[in-house]
């Protein structure tokens, strides 16, 4: 089987970008291979680490089109002709409308930083999601990746990881630790997952199918 061809999107630093670079470069996603990294914005640190790692880096901003559907039209025109297998939202800070799920059926990783379905949903993203879980006081917050639906953050649940919410947490030492002890820990192991034909839907639940030899 050939590798899958992985494309990830990305709007800002790119830090579960880089887990997946150095999961790859340990060859932990065998079965797979990072072909592009497309940005909703020319400045992202995410192309450097692109760059850097040698993979090819695109741009398809938002600011360019007349509204989010002409947006994902053209990201899906992309992503076809660079005949993509599997799309990974890493730090994706746009809302696709249907016309990407209908492209990819469950064929699109998401990572949230918050354990679904809590925390979750329009206009939890980035910082925003600690804060409202440091408001709320939770005492476990953590991290979830998911195949990616027309609901927001609503698609079936592939793996997710908690992570203890500290007395003097700050949203900013909360989304550190959620990122170090679950995010760069979970996505790639999905990825690698996906790759290796180990993950089956069924309604709402993923059946992770065991190694075969
Ligand atoms: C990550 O915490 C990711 O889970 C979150 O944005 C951050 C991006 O960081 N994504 C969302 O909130 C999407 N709803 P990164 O660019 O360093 O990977």
């Amino acid at each position: 089987m050939s590798a899958k061809r992985i494309a990830v999107l990305v709007s800002g630093g790119g830090t579960n970008l880089q887990a997946l670079i150095d999961a790859q470069r340990r060859g932990d996603t065998a079965g797979g291979e990072i072909a592009a990294v497309i940005a909703s914005k020319p400045g992202a640190y995410a192309l450097e680490r692109a760059a850097r790692a040698g993979i090819p880096g695109y741009v398809v901003a938002r600011r360019d089109y007349p509204d989010s559907r002409a947006m994902t039209v053209a990201l899906v025109d992309k992503l076809k002709e660079l005949d993509i297998d599997l799309v990974v939202l890493a730090g994706f800070m746009v809302i696709l409308t249907e016309e990407m799920v209908r492209a990819y059926p469950n064929a699109i990783l998401n990572v949230h930083p918050a354990l679904i379905p809590s925390f979750c949903g329009e206009g939890y993203y980035g910082l925003h999601v600690h804060e409202k879980a440091l408001e709320y006081g939770v005492k476990l917050s953590g991290a979830t990746v998911h195949f990616v639906s027309e609901a927001c953050d609503g698609g079936p649940i592939v793996l997710q990881k908690a992570v203890e919410v500290e007395v003097d947490d700050t949203p900013e030492t909360l989304q550190r630790r959620i990122m170090e002890q679950a995010e760069w820990v979970i996505l790639p192991r999905a990825v690698s997952l996906f790759c290796q034909g180990r993950l089956q839907v069924e309604g709402r639940t993923v059946r992770i199918l065991k190694q075969s030899d």
